[in-house]
Parts: C-alpha cells; structure tokens; sequence
C-alpha cells in the first residue's frame, strides 16, 4: 500500500517527500517535532488519534522558544492530520510525526533569519519497547538542564543524548536506559516517563528535574486519580528510591505503560508487574482505542462512518 506524507503543503505519496540536503535544521537539528499515536479498534474498525489537540499545543510551544513559525494553527493541525491518516488507510496502531523546521537552504548556527516549514509523516507502529517487562539501567548519559538545551521541548537536537542513552543500554543487554538530571536526580528513560509506587502513592520526577512533561504522563497521572483513588506525587527522586521501590514503569506515547521489572540487575520487588502498573496498563489500552465512553473526548476518530 503506498503511503502518503504532508509535504511543502500538501498530501503528496512519502516516496516524493524530499528535503535538499542544505536544510538548515539537517545541520544543526533545528526542529520541533511530536509522537501521536492513532490506536486502532478492530470491533469499530475504526482509528482513534489519542490527544491530538494536546501534542499540537506542545508543538506550538516548543516552536515559541525555538523561533519557528509555526504556518498553520492547532485546529488547522488537527485537522491535517486526521485528513492525513485517513488518505492513509491503515488498518493498525500508527504513529504520527509531524515536524516544524528551519527551512532555509543556508548553513551558520542561529534560530533567527531563517524560513520555516512543517511536514508530517505516518506509519504502522507497534509497542516501542517490544517486551512484556522491561530490564532497565541507569545511564551514564544525563538529561541536559533547561539552560543548557530545554528538555522539556521535543527539539530534534536534543535527541542526541537520548540516543546516546539508549545505545550505551542495548549495547549492555538492557531495554532501556534511566537517565538521572545533571544534578545526580532522576529524570527519565530515553523516551519515556518514569513513575515509582512509593508507600502506595505514585511518584514520578518533576517538571525541574529535566523531564519532557509527558502527554501519556498527564494521563496516568488522571487515570490513577480517578480510576484508582491514587494521587501522584512530583518532587525529585534519589536513585536508591528507583532499586528500593515496590513498583517502576515508563510512559510514553510510542511505549504505552511499559512495566519496569529490574533496574542495574536489582529487581523491583519481586520482579513481576505490580497491582497498580497492571491496572494502569491495562486501563489506559481501552482509553487509547475509545473503549471507555468516560475518556472518549481524548480519541478522534479518523474514519468518517
Ligand atoms: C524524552 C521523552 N520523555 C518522555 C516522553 C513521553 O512523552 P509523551 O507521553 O508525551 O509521548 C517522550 C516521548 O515523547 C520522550 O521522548
């Protein structure tokens, strides 16, 4: 099946969605981008795209601080990629990946004096982190502070050191890496959110310990309020709380819930998926494909019935 990408736009097929290779953001990685996942529901035979309007307002915002004329707005967003997906025609979970970048064909490190453009792709994707229980580590790469590159904006650039993260922790046999902020606290994994069950709260790093403040974040955070009665807690965590935890998993729109088993070859208590991440996990799988008429409002659907 061919598949279609928004390009200088429009819809054109992704084989025709070419960039000149003296792009500015190519160089220097000056971009903004997202991670939407359309989740598909086989009894609906429909697609849903999860929080759409939330991951374009975060797109807006990194473009703020990184200078990006961002051409279209929200809503227009919104719109082009349910018009997107829908051309596209999958019949699966897909992910979506728009980008706002520096378009000029000219090279010198600076965000000002530079044209802007938007392009989108999307694509079949599974769970990201392909394991029931994920074997984690602390890596030896740390989270950048906000004065040094803001990792609370999805900037291609930054990506550098999440991937730096994940390499050094396949390359050692594990699934993913823990990366602690430059202060020595814990931040999060390469590209998810990192929650502990402490005393039967959840706890999960704050906005200053060098986080991207997750979308899937925010909705554990409601779906354990609600659904569970628990309340989360944000503060900085020491590294010793991560191995002496009852419970560990990660979040993220590509990862889902992924349940976190050992971390440094300590196991998180017993090793299996605890009561509350299993509960969470497999409430927030109906949530994503609009199972639950409570949270539909967070599910656009792509295809018109
Ligand atoms: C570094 C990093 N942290 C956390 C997340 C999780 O964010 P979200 O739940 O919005 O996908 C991601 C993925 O987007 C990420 O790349």
């Amino acid at each position: 099946m061919p598949s279609y990408a928004f390009f200088h736009d429009e819809i054109i097929p992704l084989e025709d969605a070419n960039l000149n290779i003296m792009t500015h953001f190519l160089h220097y990685g000056t971009a903004v981008f997202e991670g939407i996942r359309g989740n598909w529901n086989e009894d609906e035979k429909q697609t849903y795209v999860f929080r759409l309007k939330e991951h374009f307002e975060r797109l807006a915002n990194g473009c703020r601080v990184l200078k990006i004329k961002l051409k279209y707005s929200v809503d227009e967003l919104c719109r082009k990629t349910i018009e997107l997906v829908a051309r596209n025609g999958f019949e699966t979970d897909v992910y979506i990946r728009p980008v706002a970048y520096t378009s000029s064909q000219a090279l010198g490190v600076r965000l000002h004096n530079l044209e802007h453009d938007f392009f989108m792709l999307v694509m079949p994707w599974g769970p990201y982190l392909d394991v029931d229980k994920a074997r984690c580590c602390v890596s030896s790469w740390r989270r950048p502070a906000d004065n040094v590159i803001p990792p609370a904006l999805k900037a291609a650039g930054i990506y550098i050191n999440n991937a730096l993260a994940k390499t050094e922790a396949q390359g050692n046999g594990f699934d993913e890496a823990i990366m602690l902020s430059s202060d020595g606290y814990l931040s999060e994994g390469s590209g998810e959110n990192l929650f502990l069950v402490i005393d039967g709260k959840l706890v999960t790093p704050a906005p200053y310990n060098s986080i991207l403040i997750g979308i899937t974040r925010n909705t554990i955070i409601e779906l354990a309020r609600n659904e569970l009665g628990i309340e989360t807690v944000h503060r900085s965590l020491s590294r010793s709380e991560l191995y002496m935890a009852k419970e560990c998993f990660l979040t993220g729109t590509a990862a889902h819930v992924t349940p976190v088993s050992e971390i440094d070859e300590r196991p998180i208590a017993d090793g299996e998926i605890g009561p509350i991440t299993r509960q969470l996990r497999d409430i927030y799988a109906e949530v994503i494909r609009g199972k639950v008429p409570r949270y539909k409002s967070w599910c656009t659907p792509v295809y018109k019935k």
